[in-house]
Parts: C-alpha cells; sequence; structure tokens
C-alpha cells in the first residue's frame, strides 16, 4: 500500500456530515482565535514576571494586571483550542490522529502541564502582593510549562505534516514505539512564528488596556500612558521581529512549494506594510491607536491562519490528498443543529462580553438593562434547551 492510499484507508468511512470547504474555514478561523489567546497567554505570563522583577509603582501594577489577566486568558486558550481540534479532526483525521498516537504520551501529558500551568499561574497573581522574590518562581514555572504546551502542539502538528516519516518513527530502533514517549518533529521557524508574535500582540494589548481604562475614575491616567507607551514601543519591535522570522520560515520551506510565489502569501504582504505603517504612527499616540491596531493584528492573525492552511494543502497534496475528495455524506439536521447552537453562543457570548466591558470600565454600579442582547440570549437559550431535550424524546422514543 501507497501512502495516498494508506491516507485514504485512515480516513472516516462514514464520509463529512457536510462540505468539506466549510469545515475548513472554520479551521482557519478557530485556529486564529486560539493563537490570539494563545500569544497572549505566552506574553502576558512573561510580562507578569518580567514587571515583578523591576522597581517602581508602576511596574507593580502592571505585573500585577499581567498575573490576572494571565488566568483568564489561559483558559481562554485552552477552550478556544477545541474548536480547531474539532474541525481538523474532521477533515484531516488521518494526519491528526496518527500524529497524536505517534507522541501520544505527550498528548496525554499535556493535560497535565496544563493544570499545573494554570494553577501555578493562580498561585502567582495570589501571591504576588506580597512582592517576595522566590514568589517569582510560580510565575516563571507556568510560564515554562506553557511554553511546553506550545512546544507539544508544534510537534504533534508538524508530525502530521510529513506521513512519508511516520513509519520510521514508529519503528523506532527497529522495535515498535508503542508508547509514544517522543516528539519526532521540530521546526524552529515555524515555533518561533507562534512565539515571536506573542510580544507583538501583548504590545497590542497593553495599549488596548491603556484606551480601556482611560475612562475609569479610579485609574492613574500618568501609569496608563506609560503602559500604553511601553506596548506600542513592543508592538512595533516585535512585528517587525516576526516579519524576519516569518521570511525565515519560508526561506526553510521545501523549494518546490515555491511558497513565495504563491498569491494568498502575496496578498498578506500588504496587510503587513500597513500594520507595521500604523504602528510606527501609533508610537506617538498609543492610546488613539489602540482599536485600529487590534483590528489591524487580527486581520493580520487571521492572513497566518489562512496561509497556514494554504501551506498544509501543499503539504498534504505531494500524497494526492485534498478534503474536497473527502466522501459526503451529508447530514441536514446534525449540521443545522451545529450551526444553530453556534449562532446561538455568539449571541450569550456576546452579551457576556458588553455586560463585561460595561462593568469594567467604570467603578460606580451601572445599569445593564439597556442591553439589547438580554432578552434574545435568555430566550435563545431556552429555545435550544427545548429543541435538545425534544430531540433526544425523539430519538429516544
Ligand atoms: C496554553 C496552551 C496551548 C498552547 C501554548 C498552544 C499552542 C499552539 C500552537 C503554537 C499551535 C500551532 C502549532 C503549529 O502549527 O506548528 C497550536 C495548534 C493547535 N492547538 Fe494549541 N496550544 C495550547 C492549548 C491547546 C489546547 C488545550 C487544545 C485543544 C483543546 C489545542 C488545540 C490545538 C489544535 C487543534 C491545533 C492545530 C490545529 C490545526 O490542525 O490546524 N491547543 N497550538
Amino acid at each position: 500500500m501507497n501512502i495516498p492510499e494508506m491516507l485514504k484507508s485512515l480516513q472516516d468511512p462514514m464520509g463529512v456530515p457536510f462540505y468539506p470547504q466549510v469545515f475548513r474555514i472554520l479551521l482557519v478561523v478557530t485556529f486564529a482565535l486560539h493563537i490570539i489567546f494563545v500569544n497572549f497567554v505566552i506574553g502576558g505570563s512573561f510580562m507578569s514576571v518580567y514587571a515583578y522583577f523591576r522597581h517602581g509603582a508602576f511596574y507593580k501594577n502592571l505585573s500585577k494586571a499581567f498575573a490576572k489577566a494571565t488566568t483568564i486568558n489561559l483558559s481562554l486558550a485552552i477552550v478556544l483550542g477545541v474548536a480547531p481540534l474539532l474541525f481538523t479532526q474532521v477533515i484531516y483525521d488521518p494526519f491528526w490522529y496518527t500524529s497524536n498516537v505517534l507522541s501520544a504520551s505527550w498528548m496525554v501529558g499535556i493535560v497535565f502541564v496544563l493544570m499545573t500551568a494554570f494553577a501555578f499561574a493562580y498561585l502567582f497573581y495570589l501571591k504576588s502582593s506580597t512582592g517576595k522574590r522566590h514568589i517569582a518562581l510560580w510565575g516563571i514555572f507556568s510560564f515554562i510549562l506553557i511554553v511546553l504546551a506550545a512546544v507539544i502542539m508544534h510537534a504533534v502538528s508538524y508530525q502530521a505534516l510529513q506521513p512519508g516519516k511516520w513509519l520510521a518513527w514508529y519503528m523506532n530502533n527497529n522495535s515498535v514505539d508503542l508508547y509514544g514517549a517522543h516528539l519526532h518533529a521540530f521546526q524552529l521557524p515555524r515555533f518561533l512564528h507562534f512565539i515571536v508574535a506573542s510580544f507583538a500582540l501583548t504590545g497590542a494589548f497593553m495599549m488596548l488596556y491603556a484606551w480601556y481604562f482611560w475612562e475609569r475614575e479610579d485609574m492613574d491616567r500618568e501609569y496608563l500612558a506609560w503602559a500604553g507607551k511601553m506596548g506600542a514601543r513592543m508592538a512595533v519591535d516585535f512585528t517587525v521581529l516576526q516579519m524576519v522570522v516569518g521570511v525565515w520560515w519560508m526561506l526553510s520551506l521545501p523549494a518546490t512549494f515555491h511558497f513565495y510565489t504563491n498569491y494568498m502569501f502575496l496578498t498578506g504582504v500588504p496587510f503587513a506594510v500597513v500594520l507595521l505603517l500604523v504602528l510606527i504612527r501609533a508610537q506617538s499616540d498609543p492610546r488613539k491607536y489602540a482599536l485600529p491596531v487590534a483590528a489591524l493584528m487580527a486581520v493580520t492573525v487571521f492572513a497566518m491562519s489562512s496561509l497556514r492552511e494554504v501551506l498544509r494543502m501543499l503539504y498534504t497534496g505531494k500524497y494526492d490528498y485534498s478534503v474536497s475528495n473527502y466522501t459526503l455524506n451529508i447530514s441536514y439536521g446534525s449540521t443545522a443543529l451545529f450551526l444553530a447552537s453556534f449562532v446561538m453562543g455568539i449571541v450569550i457570548v456576546g452579551y457576556m462580553i458588553s455586560v463585561v466591558f460595561k462593568m469594567g470600565r467604570s467603578a460606580k454600579p451601572i445599569d445593564l438593562s439597556s442591553l439589547k442582547l438580554r432578552t434574545w440570549s435568555v430566550y435563545l437559550m431556552i429555545a435550544w434547551i427545548l429543541m435538545m431535550i425534544g430531540i433526544g424524546v425523539v430519538i429516544a422514543s
């Protein structure tokens, strides 16, 4: 059996329940959301420890703010990892599952790595107000474990792209590796591309922080201006570094891909240039530019996520694999249920975000009755519960 046949035989014989292109779009969008929060976690947890060791009240405030944000961003990065996991499992199942089995111990281990990272991040957040130097160890351990999680995710994603090497990895030293105890592949420029971006995005996060809290009566505006300025500096410096790493990654790709002439890559270049120009202008007034910078960064991450998918198509195309050829076994019912839950989720999460946004911006109690999504999110939730019970009853009877 050759590799294309092997990949075909590893696909789900039931086929996919809806058009694979829809799953592909959802994979790209949700991966972009996942990696944005991964970036906030990596950059933010580093900054929480870095600022802890610096002197001065502003650094102390910043360390506390980032220590708190890290616990929330880590939860969001993990939750938002589930969505691309679902979609990659549906359309790239031969690649994803095989790679997971090849490094099974690491994939099971990542759960414990993340639980421990979260516990340490929380301890650091709770204890950092003591100011004792050894407390920083919790933050440092947490940061190291989060980077370890990134190493595992990167290795598994990269192994998945190389079916030609799977057999050799499975036959470790002429005996079958039943434990999945090794990570087999690591590509430094690709890995760094996801890590360096953390500091650019965290810079934008600090600009947004200055913009958001500016309205609050109890916040020190001098401190906010200082944090915004540092954020803008970080954002521009690390965006330049990110571009350098991006070029390095591109040069390390197989020459047969001709990636630098790919139309998706060429479309992404002007976005990166505009982002850089806006970041240079933002240095004079970081707060004013916080929203345009955040929007441009989101677009850039989305473009990066799309390019990552184009790259996967090139890798898998070498073995005649295309998600468009996946057997189609359309199930309108389950797809409608999924999309209805998705829309409902967006409305409810939208409502929660608007509540948190309004409450965080004022030190005084505020009136939330004007929020329009409130009624909708309650009705949609009731409708969804009734629908799920109804489906359960129909299936059971
Ligand atoms: C803080 C912990 C995490 C970090 C730092 C992290 C980091 C990363 C990175 C850097 C990548 C890209 C790797 C590459 O393409 O080379 C990635 C991909 C991915 N991550 Fe995470 N991740 C974390 C947690 C999770 C969790 C808990 C899940 C699942 C519940 C998850 C699901 C995924 C999936 C499915 C992909 C690949 C999607 C695809 O095939 O396109 N991640 N992650």
